[in-house]
């Protein structure tokens, strides 16, 4: 399900009921509409946080935003999908003392990413005043596909919009990975914001953590699709166990640096390095380092072998991750690797994996582009027997980058 004309009409017809013009509120009739996607990550799992390099694409699910500047200094969004309105001052929201230091920011559902962003650009010194707003979606939350930096791009992209602020997307990124570390609380790495930002249609993104560096692989779809498969699993414990692997990562760093005292990151470490010290490191912060550190080798490999259309290599890149983020990184589940197996039973699919932080959420399959329906069905009938859950299975293109629309009325 895209968000076609039909989602935009129903934004647009809620956002005018919610919140008409009214010229004692706002200074101008005039509406402002964007789009932000979803992303998918085909490989470059837990390197992001490492300055390591990954390799995503921003997708043709998305949330649509619709917005108008405020006279006063009130910010009101309301959710469509959640029927869920949020009001609050611009200048009312302040970082939690605990946010930014691996602890949980303020409760809350899906306004503390809209607080967030506001957050984020006041304190980077930009002049935000309130607005009104309202949004609908069709990513899936918490499903590993960047909801929620999809969200926050999209409310920066708007804000951006509605007030005239120089902002260009690298720079839009980085303030929404601020938002997510300083305020929600969560501490991410730079991909998922990145990607929602930066997106091409057609289009996956090799992108290197450390420099921001990035370049544009084609993913040709004569040749290949990717199909996003849902285990429907929602792991509670995900946030502080990421967390944890965050630490675990910095951990290996200071212990490695005794050894290579001019690494600052396990982007530093070569895989024939890493093996002459592996044995004087603890074993578990061993297979953690060893993950990080094989899986940067491997994005980069599965970015050449993208550009030689050699999606055989590719996909066994991707199988060889997904063991990784399974027996050395302990990120997936049982579900995850169910769908992973199936994958792998049906001819013409290249290689799949679990994508996004895991413990749940979505494994992506690489596939000849005649054999999507195949795999498709597979799942449709084997996930259910073997997890006694049902799958929600989309098959996705790769998409342009947040951007607002012009919108003919
Ligand atoms: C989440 C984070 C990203 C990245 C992935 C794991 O999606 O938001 O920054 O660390 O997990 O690769």
């Amino acid at each position: 399900m895209t968000a076609g004309p039909g989602q935009l009409r129903e934004l647009l017809d809620a956002f005018q009921a919610r919140f008409p013009f009214d010229p004692a509120m706002h200074p101008a009739d005039e509406t402002v509409v964007v789009r932000s996607p979803g992303r998918v990550n085909l490989i470059g799992e837990h390197t992001d946080y490492n300055d390591g390099f990954v390799l995503p694409l921003a997708i043709d699910r998305e949330i649509l935003l619709a917005g108008r500047r405020r006279q006063d200094e009130t910010v009101r969004v309301f959710s469509l999908n959640m029927g869920d309105e949020s009001a609050f001052p611009v200048n009312g929201v302040a970082a939690p003392a605990a946010a930014g230091e691996g602890k949980p920011g303020p409760p809350g559902g899906w306004s503390r990413y809209v607080e967030g962003v506001v957050w984020a650009l006041r304190e980077a010194g930009f002049a935000v005043g309130g607005f009104d707003a309202a949004l609908v979606g069709n990513i899936p939350q918490g499903g590993g596909l960047s909801s929620s930096a999809a969200l926050e791009v999209g409310v920066a992209v708007l804000i951006k919009e509605l007030f005239g602020l120089e902002l260009d997307p690298v720079a839009t990124a980085r303030l929404c990975q601020r938002a997510e570390n300083g305020y929600v609380g969560v501490q991410c790495g730079i991909m998922d914001q990145f990607t929602v930002a930066l997106g091409r249609q057609g289009h996956a993104l090799l992108l290197d953590c450390r420099t921001l560096e990035y370049h544009y692989v084609p993913l040709p779809a004569q040749h290949v699709r990717l199909v996003v498969a849902d285990t429907g699993v929602r792991r509670a414990l995900a946030s502080s166990e990421y967390n944890t692997r965050r630490r675990q990562c910095e951990e290996g760093v200071a212990l490695l640096r005794r050894h290579l005292p001019d690494i600052r990151a396990l982007r530093d470490v070569a895989p024939h390095s890493f093996e002459q010290l592996r044995d004087r490191l603890p074993e578990v912060l061993a297979r953690r380092c060893g993950h990080v550190i094989y899986e940067n080798a491997r994005v980069l490999a599965a970015a050449a072998s993208l550009a030689n259309d050699n999606f055989t290599a590719c996909g066994q890149l991707m199988y060889a991750s997904h063991k990784s983020l399974r027996d050395e990184y302990e990120v997936s589940c049982r579900e995850l690797d169910e769908m992973v197996e199936i994958a792998r039973s049906v001819p013409g699919v290249y290689g799949a994996r679990m994508t996004g932080a895991g413990f749940g959420g979505c494994v992506v399959s690489l596939v000849r582009a005649d054999a999507v329906d195949a795999l498709v069905a597979a799942i449709e009938a084997e996930y259910p027997k073997r997890t006694g859950k049902t799958p929600a299975v989309h098959v996705v293109t790769p998409s342009a980058g947040a951007a607002s629309l012009q919108v003919i009325w």
